[in-house]
């Protein structure tokens, strides 16, 4: 089941969030930065990032299954000013290590595509670090494409290259959409 993500589910989107990036970066990011990152810390930002948004700009979805939280994905405004709008961005998408590959993650992105796509938004975009094969594997089954846009961030002291891939509403629009649904590469 897929649902708005509430304060309560905070924890939950946290350890979702550590763990994912302890086995998605496992060789991309240092060993020593990934053993180091903090749930608790992480349940604090979250917690004031859910509370913090009241008229919905920000959405977050979780999906449950068997009444458990395994999965969320984070959006809102487009951090990048080249974004032609009205844009978004999906900032974060990440599923339990456990439940990878049993499609919460297509169902998570296919409700925000719809989401946005229902609020008049042309654009959407994402970063994705250039290494993270699996994400981008992902992204390119779900029907985004690289926009071009490159950029050289700081993660855990090394400097990694982020790719910014982009969803086409007026390209493919609908039927990138199907695609989605039935599972077949868009
Ligand atoms: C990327 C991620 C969100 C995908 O979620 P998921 O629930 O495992 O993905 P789904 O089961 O919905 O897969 C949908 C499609 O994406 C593609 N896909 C997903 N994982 C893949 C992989 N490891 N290799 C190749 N293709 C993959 C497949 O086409 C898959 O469809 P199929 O299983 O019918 O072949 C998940 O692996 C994850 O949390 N990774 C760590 C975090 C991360 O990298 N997030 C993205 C960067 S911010």
């Amino acid at each position: 089941m897929i649902r708005r993500a509430t304060v309560a589910d905070s924890r939950a989107i946290a350890e979702i969030g550590v763990r994912g990036w302890q086995a998605a970066y496992r060789g991309i990011l240092p060993k020593g930065f990934l053993a180091g990152l903090s749930i608790a810390a992480r349940e604090t930002a979250w917690r004031a990032i859910l509370e913090a948004d009241p008229d919905g700009a920000a959405p977050a979805w979780v999906a449950e299954r068997d009444g458990a939280v395994e999965a969320f994905l984070s959006s809102g405004p487009p951090r990048d000013n080249d974004v032609p709008r009205p844009a978004a961005e999906v900032y974060a998408i990440y599923v339990l290590p456990a439940a990878w590959r049993h499609g919460l993650g297509r169902g998570l992105m296919r409700t925000a595509i719809r989401h946005w796509n229902a609020a008049g938004t042309t654009t959407l975009v994402l970063w994705v670090l250039e290494r993270n094969e699996r994400g981008r594997a992902f992204y390119e089954a779900t029907g985004w494409r690289p926009d071009g846009g490159r950029q050289t961030v700081e993660l855990g002291g090394i400097a990694t290259v982020e790719i910014r891939y982009r969803w086409y509403y007026d390209a493919v629009g609908q039927s990138a959409v199907v695609a989605i649904r039935s599972g077949r590469h868009g």
